[in-house]
């Protein structure tokens, strides 16, 4: 009998609350003398749709009665909160008067009938996938990890925010690599060692999507910084290159091509004269600029005025000329197709993974540095990898660092390397240092663009 009563009672409420929401009032509330009456008093009534509705005790008479719908709150004074079958989600207990309760990327609202509604996107990382990777993680070789920073966050946001490279429309082929394969190529090799301070920190891109402006403005500063031999050592602002390429997207996204035709034509200033702020905004350098009318600090060891400038970009599309390329000038710029799994990458060789591989996964692109190269041995397996560094900072990856499996196109990171080479100054500011002759001028301009001497046929964009 009890339980029956209960059953009826909660029935009723919620069937009051279903008529709440659509009829919100105020109705007795909203009568303005005695707003609840005793006994029957049929004048204690308020119009409600084409009728009307009671607010005198005579109208609560369970299924027949014909109370206002704020009858319970304002005559019986029952909070509202009271009236509602309460949600369940993970354990967590809400009703539809207090926020949505957030799970990761999703959220969940309660409604007045006690059912719920929730949003179903794929989050960036979840439980579920970093089971899956920890389960296969002796099987892929590399291990994965929680990182806060993902947590919340849409995977199609995380595809929008943290890549931003747009897969090229012209496919760059062509290149074939002309000089003696006399060089030789040692089995490991990592430029932050080979150039010590010449090659760039770790950045991070924040939640903008310009990897493809990063990763240009990267590779452009460590060139400059190796083929001067540490007379330009600068970093270079990929915020103008976000903020002024016309023919690209800021923060949604760029194609390469965009980014290093802008470095050849206009050039850029250093990161200090535009600093990264992970966003879009004005640009504020006009392409007839000198680091003097765009009141840059000038650099102290050379007599720089003019922006630096880059020469044409060319491609590398086989493993052996990325090597040789790397270790002759620099750092090189490679495109990634970028997985769901990858965002979760902690150490190891990483590949691709059968977990999270789904219709609504889909890749995206993305593009990083490489700067170098080694392998690892376990029993008679060898595994070849790429140390490659990526835009996210250096909470994530090895440092913000990564390395990929090579020689099998991996991720597509062979299919689409690109590199440049610098204008260096070669005018050097005397420095005044009294008897050290190698810091008088040494020359007295620029060079003639070393791509003229470059075993490699150059790739011209537009
Ligand atoms: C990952 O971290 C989030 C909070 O940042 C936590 O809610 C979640 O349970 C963690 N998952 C795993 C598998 O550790
Ligand atoms: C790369 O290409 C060159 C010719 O351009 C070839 O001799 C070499 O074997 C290739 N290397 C690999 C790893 O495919």
């Amino acid at each position: 009998m009890l339980k029956l009563a209960i059953v009826l009672l909660v029935f009723s409420l919620v069937e009051a609350n279903r008529f709440r929401a659509d009829y919100p009032g105020p109705y007795c509330a909203a009568r303005r003398y005695d707003r609840c009456c005793h006994e029957r008093q049929d004048g204690c009534s308020q119009p409600i749709s084409t009728t009307l509705c009671y607010c005198d005790e005579f109208c609560d008479r369970g299924e027949h009665g014909d109370c206002c719908p704020d009858y319970e709150e304002v005559c019986l004074g029952i909070p509202p909160e009271s009236l509602t079958v309460p949600c369940t989600h993970n354990g967590q207990t809400f009703t539809p008067f207090d926020p949505p309760v957030v799970d990761n990327c999703n959220t969940c609202k309660c409604n007045m009938d006690g059912s719920k509604t929730c949003t179903d996107d794929v989050c960036l990382t979840d439980n579920e996938l970093l089971k899956q990777l920890n389960h296969l993680e002796r099987s892929i070789g590399w291990k994965a990890t929680n990182y806060s920073e993902w947590w919340g966050h849409k995977y199609d946001e995380g595809k929008v925010m943290r890549l931003g490279t747009f897969y090229p429309k012209i496919k760059v082929k062509s290149m074939s690599r002309l000089t003696n394969g006399l060089d030789h190529l040692p089995t490991h090799f990592d430029a932050t060692n080979y150039w010590p301070g010449f090659i760039g920190k770790v950045r991070d891109q924040g939640w903008c999507g310009s990897s493809w402006a990063v990763s240009t403005a990267s590779v452009a500063s460590d060139r400059f910084a190796i083929l001067s031999k540490g007379r330009e050592t600068v970093q270079l602002a990929p915020q103008q290159i976000v903020s002024c390429v016309r023919r690209s997207q800021g923060c949604s996204g760029g194609h390469l091509d965009t980014a290093w035709s802008y470095l050849r034509k206009v050039g850029t200033v250093n990161e200090e004269c535009y600093p990264y702020i992970s966003a879009h905004n004005v640009c504020k350098i006009r392409p007839s600029d000198t680091l003097i009318t765009a009141n840059c600090e000038l650099p102290m060891k050379v007599d720089r005025t003019n922006m630096y400038k880059m020469g044409p970009a060319f491609s590398l599309n086989n493993e052996t000329d990325i090597m040789l390329e790397i270790k002759k000038h620099g750092p090189v710029q490679a495109i990634m197709r970028v997985h769901r799994d990858f965002f979760s990458y902690k150490s190891g060789i990483y590949r691709h993974s059968a977990a999270s591989t789904s219709a609504d996964q889909r890749a995206g692109y993305h593009s990083v540095r490489l700067i170098g190269w080694g392998e690892e041995r376990h029993g008679y397996e060898v595994t070849k990898y790429w140390i490659a560094v990526n835009s996210w900072g250096t909470w994530w990856g090895e440092n913000g660092r990564f390395r990929i499996l090579r020689g099998s196109n991996e991720c597509e990171i062979e299919s689409y390397v690109l590199a440049s080479l610098p204008y260096v100054h070669q005018q050097v500011k005397d420095l005044g240092v009294k008897g050290n002759l190698q810091h008088m001028i040494v020359g007295t301009g620029y060079v003639p663009h070393p791509s003229q001497k470059y075993p490699y046929k150059v790739v011209r964009f537009n």
